[in-house]
């Protein structure tokens, strides 16, 4: 009972922090306890379509504002900042299955094993994965898991966090590119997200009734 309560407490103190204090650090073992959420969280057959970086440099915070502007709060006053990446053209004959496969999987790989058809097929046939747009939209879904992973642990830790959206998707891709920061034909901007301590109060959780979201289908 006491682990329920402890759970939904941290759903209930997590929310989207619009002022962040910027004099508040978090602790080293605590951002790396964040991280390895977000690290650990799965993936659609565990290929990890993601990469997190952490922005520390205040110029690039500065250069961001103008592009993001759902982020402002956060690049102004969070103790870190992230913005994650989600891989393009993750498909069964690419760099990255064969790097998954053979490196952290540790089995041997071959672009006509049985495995590398069973998920040629499962994206062609079963999701209709085809266009670049489709692959990446696919493999962003799955780096927003490490998002709720990393925002629960984090008001686990009693810190607070922004999950963000509000930027131009381009113009931020462009800027990271040309800074060396990412390579576009790798990976595309999924979302970003803010994690500090709050300097506000915790407003009101307005949610929809269970009853108007959940069926039981009997
Ligand atoms: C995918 C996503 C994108 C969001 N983008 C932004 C954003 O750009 N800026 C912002 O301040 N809040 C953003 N939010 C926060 C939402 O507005 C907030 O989560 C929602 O209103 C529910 O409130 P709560 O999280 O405080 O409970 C985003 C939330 C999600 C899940």
């Amino acid at each position: 009972m006491d682990k329920r309560n402890e759970i939904l407490n941290a759903h209930k103190r997590r929310f989207a922090t619009k002022a962040f204090d910027p004099t508040k650090k978090i602790a080293d073992e605590d951002w790396a306890t964040i991280l390895e959420a977000g690290r650990l969280s799965p993936s659609s057959f565990g290929y990890e379509p993601w990469k997190f970086l952490l922005v520390e440099n205040q110029q690039v915070k500065e250069d961001l504002q103008d592009i993001a502007w759902g982020a402002r709060n956060s690049l102004n006053g969070a103790s870190h900042f992230l913005i994650v990446l989600a891989r393009k053209n993750l498909t069964g004959d690419s760099a990255h299955v064969k790097h998954m496969v053979e490196d952290v999987f540790g089995v041997p790989y071959s672009e006509s094993s049985p495995q590398t058809i069973f998920f040629d097929n499962f994206q062609k046939k079963d999701f209709n994965l085809s266009t670049e747009r489709e692959l990446f939209d696919w493999a962003s879904k799955q780096t927003y898991i490490a998002l709720a992973n990393m925002m629960t642990t984090a008001a686990y830790l009693d810190i607070d966090s922004c999950p963000i959206e509000g930027f131009n998707k381009d113009a931020v891709e462009h800027y990271l590119s040309e800074k060396g920061y990412v390579d576009l034909a790798e990976f595309g901007v999924s979302y970003m997200v803010g994690f500090g301590y709050k300097d506000q109060v915790q407003p009101e959780k307005k949610r929809q009734s269970l009853s108007d979201i959940y069926q039981v289908i009997q």
